[in-house]
C-alpha cells in the first residue's frame, strides 16, 4: 500500500476540512453510543465528531501508521486502530459510522458501504463523503501523464483513487440495503489556492492524495519528469490569477443514511 504523508495532506487542511464539517453538520441530533471514523487519517474529522458529540466514545481506523500517529497526537482521548476498512465487520458495534474522503480508494466500496448500512442497529447512522473529481482536469490530466509512453510501463498495475458514482446512486444503494431515510447531495466547492513556489497549487493538492501511489512507484529521476509533465498541463488548465492564486473547482458526493 502506498505511503501517506500527513504533512503533505495537511497543506490544504482548511479546504479539505470544509466538506467534513458539512457532512458532520447533517448527522441527525441523537444520542449515539459509539462512533467510528473509517479512514480517519490524521484525526481531523474525528475531532469534528468530538466537537459535535462531546460525550461520545470515538474510534478511528486507518491503514497508515503515520496518519494514526498524527491522529493520536491530535486527539488523545479517542482510540485509534490500524485496520483495513475493506472489512465491513470493522463497523460492527458502532451506531454512528462516519467516513470522509476514504472509500474512493477502495475498488469495491459500493459493496462495503452496503454491508455497513445493512449491519447498523436500528437508529444507527452511516455518514460518508467522497470526492467526485475524476472527470475534472486535475484528475484527467494525471491519468493522461500516467499513460504517457515514458511512464505507462513503470506504472502498470499501480492503482489510485476510483471513480465515484452520483449521489442518487448511493441513495438508492442505501435504501436497498435497509436504510429508512437518506440525505444525499453533491457540492462543487471552488477552492482558492495560494501560489505554490516552484510548483503548481493543484499539483501540491494531488501530490498529497491521488498522485501518491504513482510517485511511490517511480525513482527520483522518473518522478521529477512525471511532475514536470503534469505541472505543464496543470498550468494551462488552471492558470494563475494576476495575484498568483489559482481557482480549483472540486465536486464531492455526500450521503447520510439512517437505519
Ligand atoms: C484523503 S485521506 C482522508 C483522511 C481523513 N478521513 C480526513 O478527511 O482528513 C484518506 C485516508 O484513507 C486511508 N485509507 C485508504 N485506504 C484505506 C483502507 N483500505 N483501509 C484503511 N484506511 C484507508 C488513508 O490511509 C488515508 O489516511
Amino acid at each position: 500500500m502506498a505511503s501517506w504523508d500527513p504533512s503533505q495532506y495537511a497543506k490544504f487542511a482548511g479546504p479539505r476540512l470544509r466538506p467534513a464539517a458539512d457532512l458532520v453538520a447533517r448527522i441527525p441530533d441523537r444520542r449515539f453510543s459509539a462512533a467510528v471514523d473509517l479512514g480517519c487519517g490524521g484525526g481531523q474529522v474525528t475531532g469534528l465528531l468530538r466537537d459535535r458529540f462531546p460525550d461520545l466514545r470515538l474510534t478511528g481506523i486507518d491503514s497508515s501508521s503515520a496518519m494514526l500517529k498524527a491522529a493520536e497526537r491530535a486527539l488523545p482521548d479517542a482510540r485509534f486502530v490500524l485496520g483495513d476498512i475493506a472489512d465491513p465487520a470493522l463497523a460492527a458495534g458502532f451506531d454512528l459510522v462516519v467516513s470522509n474522503a476514504a472509500f474512493h480508494w477502495l475498488a469495491d466500496h459500493r459493496r462495503i458501504l452496503r454491508d455497513i448500512v445493512a449491519g447498523l442497529p436500528e437508529g444507527g447512522v452511516l455518514a460518508v463523503q467522497m470526492p467526485q473529481n475524476h472527470a475534472a482536469p486535475s484528475h484527467r490530466l494525471l491519468a493522461e501523464v500516467v499513460a504517457l509512453p515514458d511512464f505507462a510501463p513503470l506504472l502498470a498495475g499501480v492503482s489510485s483513487i476510483r471513480a465515484v458514482d452520483d449521489a442518487a446512486d448511493y441513495a438508492g444503494l442505501m435504501f436497498d440495503a435497509g436504510a429508512r431515510a437518506v440525505d444525499a447531495w453533491t457540492t462543487a466547492y471552488v477552492h482558492v489556492l495560494a501560489p505554490a513556489p516552484d510548483s503548481h497549487p493543484v499539483l501540491e493538492w494531488t501530490k498529497g492524495t491521488a498522485m501518491r501511489p504513482y510517485l511511490d512507484a517511480l525513482d527520483e529521476a522518473a518522478a521529477a519528469a512525471f511532475l514536470a509533465a503534469y505541472r505543464e498541463r496543470l498550468e494551462m488548465a488552471y492558470p494563475a490569477r494576476p495575484d498568483g492564486r489559482v481557482l480549483f473547482p472540486f465536486r464531492r458526493v455526500f450521503f447520510v443514511a439512517e437505519k
